[in-house]
């Protein structure tokens, strides 16, 4: 694993997104996943402001992220189809149509995941994946659990993580319960992964994940079996690394 520790968030994302948008420019075709949240917003923030300059151009990019929640439409505030047109799609030249999400809000999920599956796939799977982590270790929303589930599927979302991410809604009775996710297995297909983590609240699991056993009880610990990760991570989450 290559690690670049970063003085701060700021300088966190301004060298994730180096590496992303090297990436489109290697390969103007590529498959990026992508990831929502909060760690990621500076990333996308950055990749606009080269896009206005002229540095990086997406017009053949094709997306896919990594999750959304269930029972949202894609024009709710707080689905993750939102978040991306608001924070990165509409900013930039990326072609709507290249853009993907799983629907949350389809009648049959278990196509759905299918169908998402098979999206990957036909794409020739994941150039490069973006991932954030959960406080309990999810990567997407792949919550601690007994194995390592490795489609895209639906998921119930464990309280941490209905409680952490409460505050982006009104209140936590307003958190859906159930998110669709790519499955580990899509995850780690991914040609290269970029690790990003910022603040003193991820650095235990940070640590966690990245030197103790690999476990499905802490998602995030299978990107030690990944040949080709790079974490990009502020010194307040590397804080526990020697
Ligand atoms: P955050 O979420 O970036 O909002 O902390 C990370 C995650 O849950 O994957």
């Amino acid at each position: 694993m290559q690690i670049i520790k970063t003085t701060d968030h700021q300088q966190m994302s301004r060298y994730a997104a180096n590496i992303i948008s090297a990436q489109v420019i290697m390969k103007p075709t590529c498959v990026l996943g992508l990831a929502t949240g909060a760690t990621p917003m500076g990333i996308y923030k950055q990749l606009i402001e080269w896009y206005r300059k002229n540095d990086v151009d997406f017009s053949l990019v094709t997306s896919v992220n990594l999750d959304e929640y269930c029972d949202l439409s894609g024009d709710h505030e707080q689905s993750y189809r939102y978040y991306m047109n608001e924070n990165f799609f509409r900013h930039i030249n990326i072609a709507p149509e290249n853009t993907f999400l799983p629907a949350g809000d389809a009648a049959d999920y278990e196509k759905e995941c299918s169908d998402y599956d098979a999206l990957i796939q036909r794409l020739g799977g994941l150039d490069l994946q973006l991932l954030g982590i959960g406080h309990d270790g999810h990567i997407g929303f792949n919550e601690p659990a007994d194995e390592y589930v490795p489609g895209t599927h639906r998921v119930r979302l464990l309280d941490e993580t209905i409680e952490a991410n409460s505050r982006f809604f009104s209140g936590v009775d307003k958190v859906p319960k159930y998110a669709l996710t790519m499955g580990i297995r899509d995850i780690m297909q991914a040609k290269k992964i970029v690790l990003v983590a910022s603040g003193e609240e991820k650095a235990e699991i940070l640590h966690k994940a990245l030197t103790g056993p690999v476990s499905p009880r802490i998602p995030a610990s299978v990107l030690q079996l990944h040949p080709n990760v790079i974490l990009v991570a502020d010194e307040m989450a590397m804080q526990h690394f020697a």
